[in-house]
């Protein structure tokens, strides 16, 4: 796998600002980037006192075992495109899995990542504009690195899982931020000098939703099922119903049989 640094120079992680503890990483992100904040900072926290998941879930942060952090993009794109940005982020996270800890991670769309069935990473993207432009993107991140079983409570250790799970070894949160900064400018790097083709086609390779039948929901209430058949330039899932009827999704949540 190729992580050389296509571009040459570093944009992501300059700076990376370390807090041992905040309520929320991707809150600190955004005052910091209304502030100003350079393209590319990252913010993180050893642990989150108000972890914020998707759809107003808490994301449990606990001190030592996982990477909590959120990095600041600021691309000159047009606004529609703006959700590639997590897209490509997953595309960083399940490349890192793989490099750093030999993890062979899938992508649930929109912003999952799975082992075997169970996630061990969540993605949490909010754009911000200024007029009708991208001031900034926020990525944040919640990465399981270290967390044993009993870290999860019931329900949670049925579909959470973490790299120390996946592979009997206590993995260091530096090491694994360091290589996702790698991959991340890579493919930062590739989305800005060449759009989203390549970006998707990671994607596509890395995903485990297209092709499946999936239930879409809305506040856990089924609107629509079918075979997901695949995702657009702004991000959204197409599925197809079994009437033939076929629509497309931004982003909701899915359920997969499997
Ligand atoms: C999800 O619900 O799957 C998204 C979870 C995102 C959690 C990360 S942890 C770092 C960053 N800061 C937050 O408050 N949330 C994101």
């Amino acid at each position: 796998m190729n992580m050389a640094n296509t571009t040459g120079h570093r944009i992501i992680g300059k700076p990376l600002i370390y807090y041992e503890v905040l309520d929320s990483t991707n809150l600190k992100a955004q005052e910091l980037a209304e502030k100003g904040a350079a393209e590319g900072t990252i913010v993180q926290a050893d642990r989150q006192s108000a972890g914020k998941g998707r759809l107003g879930r808490i994301w449990k942060s606990p001190s030592g075992s996982g990477l909590w952090f959120t990095t600041i993009l600021r691309p000159q794109i047009d606004p529609k495109y703006g959700a590639q940005a997590t897209l490509l982020a997953a595309v960083a996270v399940v490349e890192t899995l793989a490099v750093a800890a030999e993890i062979k991670g899938t992508i649930k769309w929109p912003n999952d990542i799975l082992v075997g069935r169970k996630k061990i990473c969540g993605i949490l993207s909010e754009m911000y504009l200024n007029e009708a432009a991208i001031d900034y993107i926020i990525v944040g991140i919640g990465l399981n690195v270290n967390m044993a079983k009993e870290d999860f409570n019931e329900t949670l250790s049925d579909i959470a899982t973490s790299v120390y799970l996946q592979t009997h070894r206590k993995q260091d949160c530096k090491e694994l931020l360091e290589v996702f900064r790698i991959s991340l400018e890579k493919w930062y790097s590739i989305w800005l000098a060449e759009g989203f083709e390549r970006i998707r086609a990671q994607w596509l390779a890395y995903n485990g939703t297209i092709g499946s039948f999936v239930k879409v929901k809305d506040n856990d209430v089924e609107i629509f099922s079918g075979i997901a058949e695949g995702i657009d330039d702004y991000g959204c899932l197409l599925v197809r119903n079994i009437d033939g009827s076929s629509q497309s999704f931004d982003f909701g949540e899915i359920s997969i049989r499997y």
